[in-house]
């Protein structure tokens, strides 16, 4: 089958990281689609400014609505932000009878109950995960994940430049402006940053979550907005004196009053996992009657998190156009006959980290004995520990922190230490992980 064809508006940040995720991951982006997706034609302001992606292939034009207008692109992808040409693009794109993926806030949070009326009425589909939270797919999560919830609440740190601004005069004392002039440069940063730092971006976000989390239409005029800009580094550290961190949090609560809806500065326990997402990273708590807390976490802005919830909603909409209406989302999320035979791993060829803990007899050249069975296994110590025996024990608890080892190597160096006579018992092994982002 062909490939849909998408036209781009807007080679920014998230254009360029759509582009890239887009081209390199191809062939399992098909596998799940059903087919490929590629972008024929994109549209940027400036066509002579220097990329750092590759754009071989498409068909670039200063002028966005012939993109809009091609009669070859099914889909037209909305990168360029704000309220105004995004706006009358996206209506002409559903006038024209194309589906639209956008991840622009501002325009889902002002106009999106006229766009998607108007899309409802020309039978397109409007996708706009990217637009809250980055990479998050919080829309999905409430929408489909928790509908069979009552929502009670949504609180969210949904503004990675506040967060990382916030984060940054915590933990190295650095000032506002500077941390604001980093934040622009790595791309987190909306074109007018008073946007981030004066909490209208987390108004929007806010505006869209509580619509999907209580059925009610966008009403970001009735958004509670105060930014970040009064916070002073005095402010941070009294909190945390008191057991508090200060977080730009987005919340809405469903009373028996009406919903709050409000973005804010917010004293928050240092014990609460939200309290702890620091950085660019976003994270929104979601309360279901059913389900209870559900916490998402995430990198919240930037181009390849952002670009990952476009090309999302980009599968979403050319499984709608091309697979049967009955089974749109395959039940094992790629195409039945795209599954791929990759063999599981055996344990044994599994490498962790180990932490090790044995009983040692208390006695000279113990430790040098587990040593050199470890080195002839290829197992490297990172840390060890020895405790001093009970009173009346011959033994003391050795423990040891290795560096990642094939599984096999571990079984077979434990094996040859337990058969030592100076070591009782077997040896505890817990294996270790440490979870980042390498
Ligand atoms: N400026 C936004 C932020 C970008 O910092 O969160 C992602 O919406």
């Amino acid at each position: 089958m062909d490939p849909v064809k998408a036209g781009l508006l807007g080679l920014g940040t998230v254009g360029g990281g759509t582009v890239s995720v887009l081209r390199r991951n191809a062939q399992e982006i098909a596998r799940r689609a059903g087919r490929g997706i590629v972008i024929t034609h994109a549209a940027a302001r400036n066509l002579d400014k220097p990329r750092s992606f590759d754009t071989a292939g498409i068909e670039l034009t200063s002028d966005p609505q012939s993109v809009v207008d091609h009669p070859d692109t099914q889909v037209i992808i909305e990168l360029i932000g704000g309220d105004t040409l995004a706006h009358e693009l996206v209506m002409r794109a559903i006038a024209n009878g194309k589906h639209v993926v956008t991840a622009n806030k501002a325009l889902i949070a002002k106009h999106g109950n006229e766009i998607f009326a108007a899309a409802r009425g020309r039978g397109v589909m409007v996708a706009f995960e990217a637009a809250v939270a980055g990479g998050i797919p919080i829309i999905k999560a409430i929408r489909e994940g928790l509908a069979g919830n009552h929502i009670q609440w949504v609180a969210g740190i949904i503004n990675g430049t506040g967060n990382f601004i916030l984060t940054e005069m915590r933990d190295k004392g650095r000032d506002f402006a500077d941390v604001l002039a980093e934040a622009q440069q790595l791309g987190y940063a909306e074109a007018d940053p008073t946007f981030d730092v004066e909490g209208i971006d987390a108004a929007h976000k806010l505006t869209i979550l509580a619509a999907i989390a209580f059925g009610i239409p966008l009403q970001f005029e009735s958004t509670y907005t105060e930014g970040i800009t009064r916070i002073t580094r005095e402010d941070v550290e009294y909190a945390e004196e008191l057991g508090y961190r200060i977080k730009h949090l987005g919340l809405t609560r469903r009373t028996e009053q009406g919903i709050e809806l409000r973005v804010h500065p917010t004293l928050i326990p240092e014990r609460r996992l939200i309290a702890n997402v620091d950085g660019v990273m976003n994270a929104v708590l979601v309360m279901g009657d059913a389900v209870g807390p559900t916490l998402y976490y995430g990198a919240g802005a930037g181009a390849e998190p952002t670009a990952s919830a476009v090309v999302a909603d980009l599968v979403d909409v050319v499984r709608a156009l091309t697979s049967d209406p009955e089974n749109r989302v395959p039940h094992l999320a790629f195409q039945p006959d795209a599954l791929s035979d990759v063999p599981i791993l055996p344990m044994e060829e599994v490498q962790t980290a180990y932490y090790l803990r044995m009983q040692a007899r208390d006695e000279p050249g113990v430790l040098a004995d587990v040593a050199s069975i470890l080195g002839e296994h290829g197992i490297s110590i990172e840390a060890v520990i020895q405790q001093e025996p009970q009173p009346g024990s011959a033994h003391a608890s050795v423990i040891m922190l290795t560096y990642r080892v094939p599984e096999r190597n571990m079984n077979h160096a434990i094996a040859a230490i337990e058969a030592l006579s100076s070591i009782e018992g077997t040896v505890t092994r817990i294996r270790m992980e440490t979870l980042d982002a390498s």
